[in-house]
């Protein structure tokens, strides 16, 4: 869906959208098409590119904040779909910084021995809790999913190790009102829709985003000029432009695709990583900086050699 689109339904421009976010298109989901839908194709194509089967994953873990249903978790639908009737798969909910969440936890598993393979699936259908009525929100979003298959190796505990070196999670509930849904099973029994105080979620960003990629650097002695890839969360371009500024990353190593997918939520990380992995950018061995803020507030980094 183009910016032009929006013309007939709110009083906005593809030159105030452009201006202010980058966005200029976003794919929106087939009518009928789930969240489940979405994850499962990605799910499908990470575990070809891995040359793995369903037969060699032990955990799903899915982060989504845009479920199928309130319960049973939409990984167990995509774990059902996927023939897969061993181990387990769950959701996690931590709508913009969600795959970050979902690759620390499957991080997590990894490093403990709980599990040895992790499909880790970022799948969002935000059109659906979009108020589209409201200019100040429906341009911005979009649907989308993206999946990456994490494996267990041996390392030697340096930088130099492939994997995911380090990674940072924070949240903060007193910022809650800002970025919500007005709805819910437990306080009004509707779904609801989104709703943002856009300019205070782009007032905390920049700052929220440093937070945590210094910790990655402070945790690792590394630093912006070692990075290879930022793949940064996909939310307004200004935002990741001010970011890389702010910590000294150069624009040729931002990975950007806010142009043409919108925010997807927690799938925006995995789109863009399997875009750039795809067209040959991110290779064997690069530094790649991952980071993500969103509502809760909530945000987190993933400092990984890929
Ligand atoms: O994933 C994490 C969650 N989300 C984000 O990271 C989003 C963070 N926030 C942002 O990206 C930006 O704040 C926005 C893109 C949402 C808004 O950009 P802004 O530069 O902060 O604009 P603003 O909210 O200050 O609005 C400026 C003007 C207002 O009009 P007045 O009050 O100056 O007359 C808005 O009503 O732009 C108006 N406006 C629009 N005009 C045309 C707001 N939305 C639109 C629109 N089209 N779609």
């Amino acid at each position: 869906m183009k910016n032009k689109e929006f013309e007939n339904l709110v009083d906005t421009s593809d030159e105030w959208i452009v201006q202010r976010t980058g966005i200029r298109e976003r794919h929106i989901a087939a009518e009928g098409e789930t969240t489940a839908d979405l994850g499962e194709k990605a799910a499908r194509a990470a575990m070809a590119d891995a040359g793995v089967t369903v037969d060699d994953i032990d955990l799903i873990i899915l982060a989504t904040s845009t479920p199928n249903n309130t319960f049973p978790a939409t990984a167990v639908e995509i774990q059902e779909r996927l023939g897969m009737r061993h181990g387990a798969a769950f959701d996690t909910q931590a709508v913009c910084s969600g795959f970050i969440f979902a690759l620390t936890n499957a991080d997590q598993y990894i490093r403990t021995g709980f599990a040895k393979r992790i499909l880790v699936i970022g799948a969002e259908t935000f059109s659906r809790i979009l108020d589209w009525s409201d200019r100040t929100t429906c341009v911005l979003f979009g649907d989308g999913a993206g999946a990456v298959v994490v494996e267990a190796a041996e390392g030697e505990g340096a930088i130099s190790d492939r994997g995911i070196l380090t990674a940072h999670l924070r949240s903060d509930g007193s910022h809650k009102s800002k970025l919500y849904v007005d709805g819910g099973p437990s306080s009004t029994q509707t779904v609801g829709y989104l709703r943002m105080e856009g300019k205070e979620v782009f007032r905390h960003a920049t700052g929220m985003i440093a937070d945590v990629i210094e910790a990655a650097y402070a945790a690792t002695g590394l630093s912006s000029e070692d990075i290879d890839w930022f793949v940064p969360h996909q939310a307004n371009k200004r935002i990741i432009d001010a970011s890389a500024k702010k910590l000294g990353i150069s624009p040729e190593k931002v990975v950007l695709t806010v142009d043409r997918h919108g925010n997807t939520s927690a799938a925006s990380i995995p789109l863009a990583l399997c875009e750039a992995v795809s067209d040959g950018r991110i290779k064997r061995g690069d530094l790649v900086l991952l980071e993500a803020m969103g509502g809760g507030f909530t945000w987190g980094s993933v400092l990984l050699r890929w």
